[in-house]
Formats: structure tokens, C-alpha cells, sequence
């Protein structure tokens, strides 16, 4: 046993070294497999991935999704099925015959619209290890196309109906879906993110409206679907951004089942949707939005939650909240409503930015996920970085001068931000916070801000925080999406990886290093909690399935030798 491991605490785990390589390293006495692979068959009539050419049109909403990201493991019985979201598209990749990857034709544009969206699928373990169950009746793909309900303030509102849809309360789609969620009651919260990059403008001329602006929705957009598909064409479908950026919820259990967007959490670029209840069970929803100088969010429900009761309108009636940290290290949820905004409810939940600005709210070097600890009552948010901080002032023109949780001028490293809900509850509009860490690299920059907090030493650094998740015992895994070039102010960080924090002692050691490009987003249990899947975003070739073979985002399966349970 090496001294370190002797140091472990309540780390189970000797902590691995920084890797530069293309492959997935994790501890001594733990083992690593793929599950799934994006291109992988959910039913066998699907055709099989292939390396030259990918999968043709008619099976990309067979496959499981590109590009990984948020997940959560649900038992249904004694199954176990995974609901898995598929943020982006390469399109160079999935429409070889084109140049750049610019649609060419409906099919093309239909092609990447498959490929995104939320997978949910069986997964088994066998004797040659986990597996997905090709043709479980759980197995699903929910895209860019498929039918969501709007429920909530903004259903039905005049800035939400279309052609398509007089009514305002079907739309179609979800988008850019980064983290996730899972409800008390055992559904999937899916998380649109970078929403404005799928519309753009045939008519380059277009007047775009102000709450455009703030959105980032301009004439050209990410993929070029307008030029194929009119419902993402802003010239002729004003309102269809504004039915996207929501949180949906998905039920696996009942593969029917209609997605619903849950207006009543508002409209921003989500990154994951944290729940907690309060003593009286109200229900928590703590929420990032991802962007330079935007901010961190919590719905708390007007009903409670009673196990096994109905859950109907938990997530639709209820108050949004934004935070203010002070800098003396308390801090206030700020209530989104008529009175402190002058806005209606339903112009809240459509325009939740501008609402958050009306109530100065705290700027925040982008808010990535919220983790809830099930052994105390605080949460965690990890603030990924902000490099350009004065640079580029953010289209809300909010001030993104640095404050408390935010310190830093030039923020290449991120930190995580912890608050503490005042009388131990989460519904409570009063909170105090400090910084769990603040990322940083202690070779290069000894002595500075940019060395990072004092849990920071050169055998953890690490920097772009992002990804979290607390195991049941309460420690804090934390995944990062950051700069891995090894070099200048990141020498010695290596490879994105997967760290793990102790909230007590503040001790944070890295269990995983992940292949070279990629980012590790995306962490789950067995029921049995044997197993912990890990989701590899974008990684180079030649991972996972050698040189010379395209390079595909996956799910991994680690295990621990002696099958013991992991966190
Ligand atoms: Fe999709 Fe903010 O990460
Ligand atoms: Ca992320
Ligand atoms: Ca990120
Ligand atoms: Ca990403």
C-alpha cells in the first residue's frame, strides 16, 4: 500500500496519476468496459455501425445517440433501464459526403436531428459483463421530432403558438440535451442547453427581437436546418426558439409516454436540474444556466410530495428563484414573480433572463451542475471557468465584474460553490456559502489566486469543473470539461478526469483520467450500486475502437475487482 492510499480517508481508492494517452485509466483493484457506443444497435432491425460510413438515415433513431452526456439509471420491477442524453453532432462525421458538414438535402438535416436528443434503454448484466437489451420494450429514442407536451405558466401563450400549433402546448423535440435529473418520484429531467444554435434565418436581413439577442438566437445558426426543415427557419416560425431551452420530463417506465416541457422551471440554457425536498416535502429543483455572467436557479413546488401520492402539478405551480451572494458569505434566493419583476408569470417562465436581471441577480462565471449531498443539507455548484471575463461582456450587458463565489478576474480554472440553506432548508430563501475549491495550479502560479485553494496540490490539479454527482455516502464525484493540452497554465492537469471530494475534510483525489479530447460527463450506479457507468463525450481516435476507426462517444461500465460497492 502506497503512503497515499494509507492517506485515502474515506477514499476507497489509491488515486491515479494525470494521463496525456487515449484510453480510460482508473484505480488499482478497478476495472473498466465499454457499455455502449454511439452507433449501437437499441433493435435489431437497425443496421450495424460502420466505420466508412456510419449508419444510414433509416436506423439513426435506432442507435444509440452521439455525444453522451447527463444519465440516470431508473429500476422499472427488476429491470434496469438507463435514460441517456446525446448533447450534439459531429455533422462532418454523420454527412461524409459534404464538404464541411452543412446539410444538403431534408435527409441530412433529418439524419443529425436522429442522432441528438435522449436515448433510454435496458442495460443487463451478464457473464461477459454489461450489456444493452437490443429490443427491450423500454428501449426508445426521443429526437429532435418527437412530440412534447408544454406544460406549465408559458403553455398556451401567444409567444408560444405556431402554425403548427395554435394551441401553444405541443411542440416538437428536445435540444442540445446536456445534464440531467431524476425527479423523487422516479422520471427523467433532461436539460436543454445551447437551444439557440438549431435556429437560424433564410432571410439574412431578419430583424431579430431583443429577448433573441439575449438568447444568443441569431440569422445563422449551428447546423443549418433551416435551409431543409421551416420550423427552425426564424423568418418563418418567430416562435419556435421560444419553445425550446426548457426541462423535460420523461417517464422510462412507459415507453408511450409523452415528454412534457416544464415551463414552470423556467427558460435558459439549462445545464441539469438537481432535486432535493424540504421537511414539509416541497420539491427542490436547483438549476445552472450555462453562459458567461447568467445565473443559478431553484423552483420550489407549492404542493408536497407524499410517496406513492400523485405528483401531478409539482413541477408546473411553484416559485422560480434566482440567487444573490453577498460577499460577506451569506446569501438570498430571489423570488421571479410579477411584483419583483414586473413581468406576468408566463413572461417569467419564456424570458427567465431578463426576469433574473430585474432582481440583480449574481453574475456567475457559468454555472454548470448542481449536486444535492443526501448526508446534509447543502449543495454544490461547479463554475466552470471564465476566460474572457471583461473581454466580452455578456448580450444581457449584466455586469460581470468578479463577486464573492466569483473572485477571480481571468477565470481559466473554475471553482465549486457551496451553499448551506438556512434552517436546514433547501425551501428557505436564506442561505450562507463558501468555495468548496477553487481550481487552480500550484506549480505554475505558487503563491497567486491561480494556484488554486489549499485542497488543491500537484497530485489533484484539475481544472473546468463540471459534472457532478454525490454517491449515496456523500461523497462528491466530480466530473471536468476542460483544457487538456497539458501544457502552460494547465501543465500537469493531462487528460480530462473524474475526481472525488470528501465535503467534510475538503480532501479531493482523482479516481479517473479519460481518453485524450475527450470530456467525462454523465455518472450513474446499478441498482446494487456495483457498478458505476461513466459517459466519455468527444473523445479522439483511436477511442475506443483503435487507429484507423472513427473516434465514438460512450458509456462506460467501471467495476471494482472484488465487486464491492462503489460510493
Ligand atoms: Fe453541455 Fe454546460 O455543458
Ligand atoms: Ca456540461
Ligand atoms: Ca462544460
Ligand atoms: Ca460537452
Amino acid at each position: 500500500t502506497s503512503a497515499r492510499a494509507q492517506d485515502a480517508g474515506r477514499f476507497a481508492f489509491s488515486p491515479v496519476g494525470v494521463a496525456t494517452d487515449s484510453t480510460v485509466h482508473v484505480p488499482e483493484g478497478y476495472t473498466w468496459d465499454i457499455l455502449v457506443k454511439w452507433g449501437d444497435k437499441l433493435v435489431s432491425d437497425a443496421h450495424d455501425f460502420s466505420h466508412e460510413a456510419g449508419v444510414p438515415i433509416s436506423s439513426a433513431d435506432k442507435v444509440f445517440g452521439e455525444n453522451t452526456d447527463g444519465m440516470e439509471l431508473f429500476a422499472v420491477g427488476d429491470k434496469q433501464v438507463i435514460a441517456v442524453n446525446s448533447e450534439y453532432v459531429n455533422p462532418k462525421i454523420n454527412l461524409p459526403h459534404t464538404e464541411d458538414g452543412t446539410p444538403q438535402t431534408a435527409d441530412d438535416v433529418r439524419m443529425l436531428q436522429n442522432f441528438q436528443g435522449v436515448t433510454v434503454m435496458e442495460v443487463e448484466e451478464g457473464e461477459n459483463g454489461w450489456r444493452v437489451v437490443v429490443d427491450s420494450p423500454f428501449n426508445r429514442r426521443i429526437t429532435h421530432n418527437t412530440e412534447m407536451a408544454i406544460s406549465g405558466p408559458a403553455a398556451g401563450h401567444d409567444l408560444l403558438k405556431t402554425e403548427a400549433d395554435p394551441t401553444g402546448t405541443r411542440s416538437l423535440g428536445t435540444f442540445n440535451n446536456c445534464g440531467a435529473g431524476k425527479t423523487p418520484w422516479g422520471t427523467y429531467l433532461t436539460c436543454e442547453e445551447n437551444f439557440n444554435g438549431y435556429f437560424g434565418s433564410t432571410d439574412p436581413a431578419i430583424e431579430l427581437p431583443e429577448d433573441f439577442k439575449r438568447y444568443g438566437i441569431a440569422a445563422e445558426s449551428r447546423y443549418s436546418y433551416e435551409k431543409f426543415d421551416d420550423r427552425f427557419d426564424i423568418s418563418k416560425n418567430i416562435n419556435e426558439p421560444r419553445r425550446a431551452g426548457y426541462i423535460v420530463e420523461i417517464d422510462p417506465s412507459d415507453p408511450a409516454s409523452t415528454p412534457v416541457k416544464r415551463s414552470a422551471l423556467g427558460r435558459f440554457k439549462h445545464e441539469n436540474a438537481a432535486c432535493a425536498l424540504a421537511p414539509n416535502g416541497q420539491v427542490i429543483v436547483y438549476m445552472g444556466d450555462d453562459e458567461r455572467g447568467e445565473f443559478l436557479y431553484k423552483f420550489v413546488s407549492s404542493g408536497t410530495y407524499t410517496p406513492g401520492a400523485s405528483t401531478d402539478g409539482l413541477l408546473d405551480n411553484g416559485t422560480l428563484y434566482v440567487a444573490k451572494f453577498a460577499d460577506d458569505g451569506t446569501g438570498e434566493w430571489m423570488a421571479l414573480t410579477p411584483e419583483t419583476t414586473g413581468m406576468s408569470l408566463e413572461e417569467i417562465s419564456i424570458f427567465t433572463r431578463m426576469a433574473a436581471s430585474k432582481v440583480e441577480a449574481t453574475t456567475m462565471d457559468r454555472p454548470e451542475w448542481v449536486a444535492v449531498n443526501p448526508v446534509a443539507v447543502e449543495a454544490y455548484c461547479a463554475l466552470t471557468n471564465n476566460k474572457n471575463r471583461g473581454v466580452k461582456p455578456n448580450a444581457g450587458g449584466d455586469d460581470t465584474a468578479v463577486n464573492g463565489p466569483n473572485p477571480r478576474e481571468k477565470n481559466n480554472y473554475g471553482q465549486i460553490v457551496r451553499w448551506y440553506p438556512e434552517n436546514d432548508d433547501h425551501a428557505d430563501t436564506k442561505f450562507k456559502w463558501d468555495l468548496y475549491v477553487m481550481a487552480g495550479n500550484p506549480d505554475v502560479h505558487s503563491g497567486t489566486p491561480y494556484a488554486g485553494s489549499d485542497n488543491v496540490h500537484a497530485g489533484n490539479m484539475f481544472n473546468s469543473p463540471d459534472g457532478m454527482m454525490f454517491d449515496t455516502s456523500g461523497l462528491l464525484w466530480i466530473q471536468t470539461d476542460g483544457n487538456y493540452k497539458n501544457e502552460g497554465d494547465f501543465a500537469g492537469m493531462g487528460n480530462n478526469q473524474m475526481l472525488v471530494g470528501d465535503p467534510v475534510t475538503g480532501q479531493i483525489e482523482r479516481f479517473m483520467t479519460v481518453p485524450y479530447g475527450s470530456e467525462v460527463t454523465g455518472i450513474t450506479w446499478s441498482t446494487d450500486r456495483r457498478t458505476l457507468f461513466v459517459g466519455i463525450q468527444h473523445p479522439a481516435a483511436p477511442f475506443p475502437d483503435g487507429e484507423g476507426k472513427l473516434a465514438r462517444s460512450s458509456v462506460i461500465a467501471v467495476k471494482r475487482a472484488d465487486n464491492a460497492l462503489i460510493g
